[in-house]
This record gives C-alpha cells, structure tokens and sequence, in this order.
C-alpha cells in the first residue's frame, strides 16, 4: 500500500510541477509550490486512481484528475491555516504558508491554486472528449464552492464551542471533506460514461471523506505532531464540534468502524477488483490508532 501511494505522489508531483514550469512566470508560483508541492500524502489521487482500476480508465487520465483535485485540497489547506480559520502555524512538518510567506501571499496562492485545477481539467492537453470535460469541471466545481469545501468549513467555523448534534456534525465533515472524496469517487465513472454507478460512487466517496475526517479527527485527539506534520490536540482548545467531542474516543471509533464496513460491503460486487481501494481505506483507519 506505501509503495503504491509513493508511486501516486510522486507522479502526481511530476505532473504538478511540469505543469506549473509551463506557467507564466509569476511572483506567486513559489508559494503555490510551497503550499502544494512537500509533504502531501496525496490520498485523494490515489482513491481516484484505486477507483480508476475497477474502470479499467488510463493510469495518466486519472493522474491528471488527481493534480486538479490536490490542487483544490491544498488551496483549501492554506486556507484552513489562516488566522481568521483555524489559526495554525505548521503544515505538512514546515510552517503553514501564511507563516512563510504572510496572509495576503498565502491568501492569492490559495486561490490561484483554486483556479489552476478548472484550468488542469479544461486544458487541450487532458486528452478525454469534451463533454465528459464539461462534466468534470462542473462536479468538481460543486464540490468544492458553498455546498461542498467552502460551506463545510463556514460551518465548521460557525460550529465552534456550540453544541452541535450528530446529524449537523456528519452534515459539516460530509462538506468541508466528504465532497471532494465524492469528486474524486465520481471522477473515474465519468471518465468511463458508465453513468448508472454515479450515484452508489457519490455514496462511497461521502463515506470514505467521512471516515477520512473521522480519523483526521482521532489524531489530533490523540496522534503525535511530528507524526501529523501538524500540531495536533487543538481541536478541543478550539471547541471545534467533532464525533470524539460528542461521543468521546471509544464511541467514535465504534462508529468509524461500522462505516468502514458499510463501505466495504457496497464494494462487494467488484470483488478483487476493489482490493486496492480496501486498502487505502484501511490504511487511512491505521493511521489514526
Ligand atoms: C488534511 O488532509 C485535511 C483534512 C481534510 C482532514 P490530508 O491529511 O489529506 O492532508 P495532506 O495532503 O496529506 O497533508
Ligand atoms: C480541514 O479540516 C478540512 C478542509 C477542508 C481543509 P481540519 O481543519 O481538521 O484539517 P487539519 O487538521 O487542519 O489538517
Ligand atoms: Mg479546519
Ligand atoms: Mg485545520
Ligand atoms: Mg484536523
């Protein structure tokens, strides 16, 4: 699964920054590179890249797909980071981009990073027919603006040191997390216009963005900062509402176990062909133990 996920990064990677030298020279291409580039585990390509096989879709086609959507999540990392946000000084074991860099840079990165994606995915050189192009554009997009990233993280903000129920909890993770793991679930069935599974991978991917957060969640209650790349044990100094917040540790893990197995079993139909998948959601779960 490491060697697997290496690979993925790496050409992952290699794209982004081939890529980003075919770019204008700009005074904000360092710390999009910054932001973007070091660190990253680049699960979200790998997810595409697992569902990708079941599909039988091109290796590069879906490396492609995953540098626009690393680019969204960075962008949305950067941002997460600022002081008006979750007001984090270290990202990825370096400091956060607005630490290096200042607020108003970090903030223009982000959203040049934003944009880049729509132009990755619309470029003549990403080589699928235009209408599943179109198609593209316009879930990631979804995905990423107030129903999906953006207005996860308004709530998540709006959340903080309130008490918030279950159901509005998973609501906020399914936004902020959830929908760009559905982008990148929906990804892959696009590509191979079998449009009748859209719906079952949409589900699939809320559910592994879910369990993605959930265990996000889990190390920073209990998981090491130089392991995290990222101080952990600041969503309790922050109020932030979260499963371990309500149910405490031995509850949300209960729960994160269970939706892992509903996963698993709407994966039952593609047998082995899935196996790559199941491993990537066991390994997001044992890293957070
Ligand atoms: C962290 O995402 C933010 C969440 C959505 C929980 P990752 O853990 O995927 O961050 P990187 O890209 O590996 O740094
Ligand atoms: C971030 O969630 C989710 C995003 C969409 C950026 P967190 O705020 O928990 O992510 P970390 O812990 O800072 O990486
Ligand atoms: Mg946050
Ligand atoms: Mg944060
Ligand atoms: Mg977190």
């Amino acid at each position: 699964m490491k060697n697997k996920l290496n690979k993925i990064a790496r050409d992952t990677n290699l794209f982004l920054i081939r890529f980003l030298t075919k770019q204008k020279k700009t005074d904000l291409i360092k710390p999009m590179k910054y932001g973007l580039l070091p660190g990253g585990k680049k699960i979200r390509s790998k997810l595409i890249v697992d569902i990708g096989k079941i599909f039988k879709i091109k290796y590069q086609i879906l490396i492609q797909i995953g540098a626009a959507v690393e680019c969204i999540h960075a962008y949305s990392l950067i941002h997460d980071d600022l002081p008006c946000m979750d007001n984090d000084s270290l990202r990825r074991g370096k400091l956060s981009t607005h630490k290096k860099f200042g607020e108003s840079t970090a903030i223009l990165a982000g959203n040049s990073l934003l944009t880049i994606a729509f132009e990755i995915l619309s470029h003549k050189n990403f080589k699928i027919d235009s209408k599943t192009k179109t198609k593209l554009v316009n879930l990631i997009s979804k995905c990423s603006g107030h129903s999906g990233i953006a207005g996860g993280q308004y709530s998540d903000l709006n959340f903080e040191r309130k008490k918030i129920p279950l159901k509005k909890i998973i609501e906020m993770q399914i936004k902020k997390t959830g929908k760009l793991f559905s982008f990148c679930c929906m990804a892959p069935v696009l590509v191979s216009k079998k449009y009748n599974y859209l719906k079952k991978f949409d589900k699939i991917g809320s559910d592994i963005g879910l369990l993605f957060q959930i265990a996000d969640d889990l190390i920073d209650y209990s998981g090491s900062t130089k392991k995290a790349g990222k101080k952990t044990r600041k969503d309790l100094k922050k109020g932030k509402a979260t499963l371990i917040g309500l149910l405490g540790k031995k509850n949300t893990i209960k729960y994160v176990n269970k939706l892992k197995l509903t996963v698993f079993k709407k994966l039952n139909i593609f047998g082995n062909k899935s196996e790559d998948l199941r491993n990537t959601v066991n390994y997001i779960l044992e890293r957070s133990k």
